[in-house]
């Protein structure tokens, strides 16, 4: 058996291209006691990948040139070293960008493929599931009642995000890029409304669909669409700042102009990184999934096929190109 993994070539230099990437091949691993081998059936494509190509002090060390990508997968145990697991086993990897990988057993959370489709332990059920929940619930604090504004809307976070905000009694407005993904946020996920930022004001159509100004912002995007949120936020409003995809790529940081409003409006913005709540997943899993199971939650993936085109995926999702949760499919 051969491994084919995919490892950072180059740091970008503004936007990430092919020549980033570079392919290569090796013996499979063997585990040792303890560890698990696994092929990886399914890689998750996510934002925060920019952020570990760079050399920027961040949260988490970035990736060293010649080393595999960072990403989780769902992978199914081929060989098991560790008692609680066996060949069959589907699991919940941090192996990165690779068909095969040897981790320890203890790092590898068990998923159930009976329960939903093993792809989704990557996005509704998974990581931007459980951002979605503390986010919101944990700083966005929403009432019911209240307005609640939630960028990139249509995506693996933002989907989630308006969805809980309507199951919890909240008027609820997404901000997406595209009829398309407008139509689906109001007509699949049933946000009260969604603005197509691409080709209408956003302040203008903010202020005819929040007369009442915004509660919660849900940020995934930063740069103007931040700048124009905060001119909506009401008195002691809040903003989750989950991400900021429009910056990412950027050489120059945005200025923020309208930064007078926070202390006006007493707006509490603060940032948020999904791990901080890692003792409480298991809370986050169990009501996700009840609503999952219960057809109050719906979600949408954007696959592409084969490790060879991970790289053009991860730009796709940096430029918007996806519609969903952005997926590779391995095997
Ligand atoms: N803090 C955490 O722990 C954490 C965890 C997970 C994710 N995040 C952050 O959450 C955000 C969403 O992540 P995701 O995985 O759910 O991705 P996603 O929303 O499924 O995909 C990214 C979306 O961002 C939008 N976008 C890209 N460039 C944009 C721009 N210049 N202006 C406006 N929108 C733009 C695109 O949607 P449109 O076509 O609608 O523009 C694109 O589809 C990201 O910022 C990510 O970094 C944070």
């Amino acid at each position: 058996m051969e491994n084919r993994k995919i490892v950072m070539a180059s740091r970008p230099a503004g936007w990430v291209t092919e020549e980033n990437f570079r392919v290569e091949t090796g013996p499979v691993a063997k585990p040792d006691e303890g560890e698990v081998l696994v092929k990886n059936l399914w890689l998750s494509l996510d934002p925060y990948m920019r952020g570990r190509m760079s050399d920027a002090k961040s949260y988490v060390k970035g990736v060293d040139i010649g080393e595999v990508m960072v990403g989780q997968t769902v992978g199914e145990v081929l060989e098991s070293k560790d008692p609680k697991l066996k060949p069959g086993d589907h699991v919940l990897t941090q192996l990165g960008w690779q068909l095969y990988g040897v981790g320890a057993g203890k790092d590898l959370a068990k998923v159930d493929g009976s329960r939903a489709p093993l792809s989704y332990y990557l996005g509704l059920l998974g990581m931007p599931g459980l951002t979605a929940y503390f986010g919101l619930k944990e700083i966005g604090q929403p009432k019911a009642g209240e307005t609640v504004v939630v960028s990139a809307a249509s995506g693996a976070v933002g989907s989630v995000v308006g969805q809980l905000a309507k199951l919890w009694g909240c008027r609820v407005v997404g901000i997406a890029g595209g009829k398309m993904k407008c139509d689906f946020v109001k007509d699949e996920l049933g946000f009260d409304a969604c603005i197509d930022y691409k080709s209408e004001d956003v302040h203008g159509a903010l202020r005819t669909l929040c007369p009442k100004g915004v509660d919660v912002y849900f940020e995934n995007v930063g740069g103007p669409m931040l700048d124009t949120l905060l001119r909506h936020m009401n008195l002691f409003s809040r903003i989750v700042v989950c991400g900021l995809i429009a910056e990412y790529n950027a050489t120059e940081p945005y200025g923020y102009k309208n930064l007078r409003a926070i202390l006006v409006n007493r707006i509490k913005v603060q940032g948020m990184i999904v791990f901080d709540w890692k003792d409480r997943y298991g809370e986050a899993l169990k009501a996700l999934g009840e609503a999952y199971a219960q057809k109050k939650l719906k979600y949408r993936e954007s696959v592409v096929e084969g490790l060879e085109n991970a790289p053009r995926g991860l730009i796709e999702l940096l430029k918007g190109g996806n519609f969903g949760k952005q997926l590779v499919k391995l095997a």
